[in-house]
């Protein structure tokens, strides 16, 4: 195999830089004074919701971003860790957690988020799935979300898709909408192969699980379209910048919402690069797609929250919500390394070699043209029970280059070197199995310590705080070593990596002591990147809740919330299809709204 220098590597992909499509057309310096509708954030929410206003209606829209354009880096799917802790990035740390991250600088997860056209859709791994059925219809049963069941959102997945199976497809897909949906081939990895494989072995069905399976195991579906990503800013936005009712201003924060009475009528912007402020009217509505921390941030600064925490800051309260921010949750993730006695994982010099540039820069293929993440498994906390609690994902990563994933992660480096062994080795055979539980228990809140808009908002996830969640994830870890063990894998020289932590050496390092186990998940476990639910949707008697069942923020008019913020649980599984899903059916409400307003 032919290998090229790090150097002469990054200055192949700095030319090819230079060879890529120029900037993006229908950006705007300034903004107008008003406009009928104004989204602020366009990640994959906003992004979404954009389009569907302004596509083939008279409707003047403004949307809003923080961030920059992608860089061309964003478009490479194996290159996405690269983009954490860039300027594409919030690059939030969390505050020092008591019972996790213990593997971690000071306690603190690294917690990114996108700042940059599509937002975190720009930065993410590129995993695509719906969640569980039985999600929805909790969703609705549950939490008191009227319509929310999963007959009731499957046509808007549908809409939002663009699926190509390389089975015969069922018809359960979309297969015309905006988001490219592909799978990936596990008949050209062994690892892939023998990982579902062992699956089955262990009694899991092998299919569809977006729609189709509650529990089983499938090739990784991704948002890569002709090896490239394919998501909220290529597949909603970009398609629509030149249109004359649509306005992007970018590097540009919005810093307090504006209300006349109970009413919001306008957004306060700050232009970064000038620090010119401005104030642009929305006629209709503002809606809020800033992020599971962002808009909790700007509803907090705007005087919507709990009241007593407004009053310390002397924020005048307009809608006194005590859930804003509050009730938190993400999914924490442990990465199990297993050693490969065969060449069958991806590894830095692999990625390096002149053999694979050329598949993608020529011909868009190979392992640039992946995330990695090859297949992914879905499992209950025991045989008897039929709920989605364990989740798997199949990191096929030999070679854990430490300037990356260490830094991304905010690691020890001690606790990274003995979680993944051998790092400095760019050869190095093996994969990663990232274990967690779907369903954590432990809540967490965001909430401010200014009432300055430049200061980041406190986000603290409160991980394995509950016994539950301890268990659920030593579950999932104990599957992900019992499959290593079944025959498919095995052939394949697969080998558990027992991690040495300091923290834990009071244990024996066995898959048989929990204690040792749970000492892993709290050292070992980085944040899952899936941070929901700090604006949750809920009944109109629902205390807990922030907006009701069509987005509409509770205690005020002409303000909605879009994003991932408002989801009232997790679903099963990385959550970007679900707030695509969450958006196009938003941007039904919007207009439906408008027309009857008129
Ligand atoms: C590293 C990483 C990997 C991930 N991997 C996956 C995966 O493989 N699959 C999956 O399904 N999910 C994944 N996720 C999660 C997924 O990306 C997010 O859940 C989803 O993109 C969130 O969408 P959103 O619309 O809620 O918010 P975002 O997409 O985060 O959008 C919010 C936007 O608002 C902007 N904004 C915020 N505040 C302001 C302000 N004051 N003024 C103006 N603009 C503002 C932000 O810059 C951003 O562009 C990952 C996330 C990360 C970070
Ligand atoms: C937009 O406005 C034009 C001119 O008033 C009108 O002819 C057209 O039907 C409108 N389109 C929509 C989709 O409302
Ligand atoms: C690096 O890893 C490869 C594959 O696992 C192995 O063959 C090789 O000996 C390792 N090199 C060093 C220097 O350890
Ligand atoms: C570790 O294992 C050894 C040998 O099996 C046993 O004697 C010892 O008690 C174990 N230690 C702990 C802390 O469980």
């Amino acid at each position: 195999m032919i290998q090229i220098s790090s150097l002469l590597w990054k200055a192949v992909i700095l030319g090819a830089f230079f060879l890529w499509p120029g900037s993006t057309p229908g950006i705007k310096e300034f903004p107008q004074a008003e406009y009928d509708f104004v989204i602020i954030g366009a990640g994959t929410a906003g992004s979404v919701v954009a389009r569907r206003l302004v596509e083939g209606t008279n409707n003047s829209v403004l949307i809003i971003e923080a961030g920059g354009e992608p860089s061309w880096i964003s478009s490479i799917p194996l290159l996405s860790p690269s983009l954490q802790m860039t300027s594409a990035d919030w690059g939030y740390k969390t505050v020092t957690q008591a019972r996790a991250m213990w593997g971690l600088n000071d306690q603190q997860a690294a917690w990114p988020r996108g700042k940059v056209l599509g937002g975190s859709s720009s930065i993410y791994y590129l995993i695509h799935t719906w969640g569980a059925k039985q999600d929805f219809n909790d969703w609705e049963k549950k939490k008191g979300c009227t319509d929310w069941s999963f007959q009731n959102v499957l046509p808007f997945f549908q809409k939002s898709e663009a699926f190509t199976s390389r089975k015969k497809q069922t018809g359960h897909r979309g297969y015309k909408g905006p988001l490219h949906v592909s799978e990936f081939d596990a008949s050209q990895s062994p690892v892939a192969k023998g990982f579902l494989e062992s699956a089955r072995d262990a009694g899991l069905d092998i299919g569809d699980l977006n729609g189709e399976l509650e529990l089983g195991a499938m090739p990784c579906q991704s948002n890569i379209h002709q090896g490239k990503r394919w998501t909220g800013f290529q597949a909603y936005l970009k398609p629509v910048l030149g249109l004359p009712n649509l306005d992007v201003v970018i590097e540009t924060v919005a810093t307090r919402l504006i209300f006349e009475g109970k009413r919001a009528t306008a957004v306060e912007i700050l232009k970064i690069p000038t620090g010119d402020v401005q104030h642009v009217r929305a006629r209709k509505e503002i809606i809020l797609s800033l992020g599971t921390v962002g808009s909790p941030h700007l509803l907090l600064l705007s005087g919507i929250g709990p009241q007593k925490d407004l009053e310390s800051l002397k924020i005048p309260v307009v809608a006194s919500i005590p859930a804003v921010g509050q009730g938190l949750l993400d999914q924490l993730n442990v990465p199990m390394y297993f050693h490969l006695s065969r060449p069958a994982s991806i590894t830095t010099s692999k990625v390096r070699s002149l053999g694979q540039m050329w598949n993608y820069f020529v011909k868009g293929k190979g392992v640039l043209a992946e995330s990695g993440i090859e297949a992914l498994l879905r499992a209950p906390m025991s045989q008897s029970s039929l709920d989605p609690a364990l989740f798997l994902m199949l990191f096929n990563m030999g070679s854990v280059n430490a300037d990356i994933f260490a830094k991304i992660a905010n690691f020890k480096d001690d606790a990274f070197r003995t979680s993944f062994p051998d790092s400095h080795n760019d050869s190095k055979e093996g994969f990663i199995i990232l274990a967690s539980c779907l369903h954590a228990r432990s809540r967490g809140e965001i909430y401010l310590t200014s009432s300055d808009p430049s200061v980041a908002p406190v986000i603290d996830p409160h991980y394995l705080e509950e016994d539950y969640d301890v268990k659920c994830t030593i579950q999932a870890m104990k599957l992900a070593a019992r499959l290593a063990k079944s025959e498919p894998l095995r052939r394949l020289g697969v080998k558990l990596h027992l991690p040495d932590y300091s923290e834990c050496s009071q244990y024996n390092q066995t898959m048989r002591d929990p204690r040792y186990l749970e000492c892993w998940a709290r050292t070992g476990g980085i944040t899952g990147y899936h941070p929901m639910s700090t604006c949750r949707m809920g009944s109109d008697d629902n205390p807990d809740s922030v907006v009701d069942s069509k987005l509409r923020v509770r205690g005020v008019k002409g303000l909605r919330i879009v994003d991932g913020s408002v989801f009232p649980s997790q679903t099963s599984g990385p959550p970007n299809a679900a707030i695509v899903m969450v958006a196009e059916r938003a941007a039904e409400f919007i207009m439906e709204d408008a027309v009857s307003d008129t």
